[in-house]
C-alpha cells in the first residue's frame, strides 16, 4: 500500500483516543468506582453526539429556508433531512430503555457526586429548542430564573443570539405565507373551502332532521353542528384569528394557516406532495420530542420518585409541565380539525391542476 492510502487511520480519523478517554468517573474516592456510572456517562455522551447531528440537520434546513425562493429540488433535500432527524429521535427515545437497566439504588451509588450538574445544563438541547422556535415567554419557568442563567460567557451569548434570530418556526411561517396557491387564477381557496364546509354541515343537519330520533336528541345534535359551524367561521375570519394570536391561543399567522390547510387538503397534487411531507415531518418531530420528554419523566419518576433534581427543579413535576407546553408546531397538528373529506373538496379548475401536476404531455 502507498503512504497516501495508509495516512488516514480509523483511530485518528474518528479521534477515538480522545473520545474513548473522556469517561471520567467521579465515584470511587480512591476505591472502585460505582459500576453504573460508566453507563450513565456513555448514555449522556451519546445523546450529546446525536444532538450535534440534529443541530447540523436543522441548521442546514434553516439555511435552505432563508432563501427568498426555495429551489424545488431543495424541498426533497429538506424532507430527507427531517426524516433523518426523526429517525435519530426514535433512537434517542429507545436509548432510555438502556439507561433504565440501572435501578434507583444503583443510581444512588454515584448521584451525590454529580450535584449540581444536570441535563438542565445541556447547551445543545437548549439550542435545539430555541432553533425550533421555543420562546422564553412560552417556557415553563421554575425558581424565577430564566433557563439561560445556567450558562455564562460565549455559551450564554450564543443562546441569546439564537433567541433573537429567525427560528425554524418563523422561517416555515414565512415560507407558507409566500406560497402562491391561496389565490390562484379563477380559484379563491378560502371562499371555496368555506362553501364546502357549509355544504358538509348543512348535509349533516338534513341527515339529523331525517333520522329517527327523539326531539331532545335531535335538538342536541343540531346544536352541536351549529357550534361546529361557529368554530369554522371563527377560524376562517382573519380578524378572529389575529385576536387568538394576541391572546396566545394560537401562534401561526392566518395566511400561513390557510396555506398549510390547502397543502393538507390538496396533498395528492404532485407539486404539493413534498410540502405536505415536510409539514408532517415537523409535527412528527414535535411529537417525538414530546415522547422523549414523557419517557424521560417516567424514568425520572422511577429513579428519584418525588426527590428534587440535581439542577434544583422540582424534578418530575417540572418535567411533566414541559411535555405539552414546549411543543412548537401544535398549530400544524391542529390543521386536522379543519380537514373535510375528499367528497366535499372543491374541484380544482383544469388549468390549476396542470400547474400543480407533472404535465409531461405536449
Ligand atoms: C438517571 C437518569 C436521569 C435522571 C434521574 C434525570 C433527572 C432529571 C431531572 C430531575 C431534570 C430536571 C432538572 C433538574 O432539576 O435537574 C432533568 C432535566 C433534563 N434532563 Fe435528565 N435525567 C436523567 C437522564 C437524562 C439523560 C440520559 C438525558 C439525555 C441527554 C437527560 C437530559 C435532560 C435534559 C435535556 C433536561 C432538561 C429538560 C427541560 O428543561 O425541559 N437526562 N433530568
Amino acid at each position: 500500500m502507498s503512504e497516501e492510502t495508509t495516512s488516514v487511520h480509523y483511530i485518528n480519523y474518528l479521534a477515538l483516543d480522545k473520545v474513548l478517554d473522556s469517561q471520567n468517573l467521579l465515584s470511587g474516592d480512591g476505591k472502585e468506582a460505582a459500576h453504573e456510572e460508566m453507563l450513565f456517562i456513555i448514555i449522556h455522551q451519546t445523546y450529546e453526539l446525536w444532538f450535534k447531528q440534529i443541530l447540523h440537520e436543522i441548521g442546514s434546513t434553516m439555511d435552505l429556508f432563508k432563501a427568498d425562493k426555495i429551489n424545488e429540488s431543495n424541498v426533497g433535500v429538506i424532507v430527507r433531512r427531517m426524516d433523518r432527524v426523526n429517525k435519530i429521535m426514535t433512537t434517542l427515545i429507545g436509548q432510555l430503555d438502556i439507561l433504565e437497566t440501572m435501578t434507583s439504588l444503583d443510581f444512588l451509588d454515584f448521584r451525590d457526586h454529580l450535584s449540581p450538574a444536570s441535563g438542565f445544563q445541556s447547551h445543545q438541547f437548549r439550542k435545539i429548542e430555541v432553533m425550533l422556535g421555543l420562546k422564553i415567554k412560552k417556557r415553563h419557568q421554575f425558581g424565577g430564573c430564566p433557563y439561560h442563567s445556567q450558562f455564562e460567557g460565549e455559551k450564554k451569548e450564543e443562546i441569546l443570539d439564537l433567541e433573537a434570530t429567525e427560528s425554524l418556526f418563523s422561517l416555515v411561517e414565512k415560507w407558507l405565507e409566500r406560497i402562491p396557491f391561496l389565490n390562484m387564477e379563477g380559484f379563491d381557496f378560502t371562499q371555496k373551502y368555506e362553501g364546502a364546509v357549509n355544504q358538509m354541515l348543512d348535509k349533516e343537519i338534513s341527515g339529523i332532521k331525517a333520522a329517527n330520533l327523539t326531539d331532545s336528541d335531535r335538538e342536541i345534535r343540531i346544536r352541536m353542528i351549529e357550534e361546529n359551524k361557529k368554530y369554522f367561521e371563527r377560524v376562517l375570519s382573519e380578524s378572529e384569528h389575529n385576536k387568538a394570536i394576541e391572546e396566545g391561543e394560537t401562534t401561526l399567522s392566518y395566511r400561513a394557516t390557510m396555506s398549510a390547510l390547502l397543502i393538507n387538503l390538496y396533498r395528492d397534487q404532485p407539486v404539493l406532495h413534498l410540502p405536505y411531507q415536510f409539514l408532517r415531518s415537523l409535527v412528527e418531530f414535535d411529537h417525538k420530542i414530546a415522547t422523549w420528554r414523557f419517557r424521560h419523566v417516567q424514568m425520572v419518576e422511577k429513579m428519584l420518585g418525588q426527590k428534587i433534581g440535581t439542577g434544583g427543579s422540582s424534578g418530575q413535576g417540572y418535567l411533566k409541565e414541559t411535555v405539552d407546553k414546549h411543543k412548537i408546531f401544535t398549530d400544524l397538528a391542529n390543521i386536522s380539525t379543519l380537514m373535510i373529506s375528499r367528497s366535499y373538496l372543491p374541484e380544482l379548475p383544469q388549468n390549476i391542476k396542470d400547474t400543480l401536476g407533472f404535465n409531461y404531455t405536449k
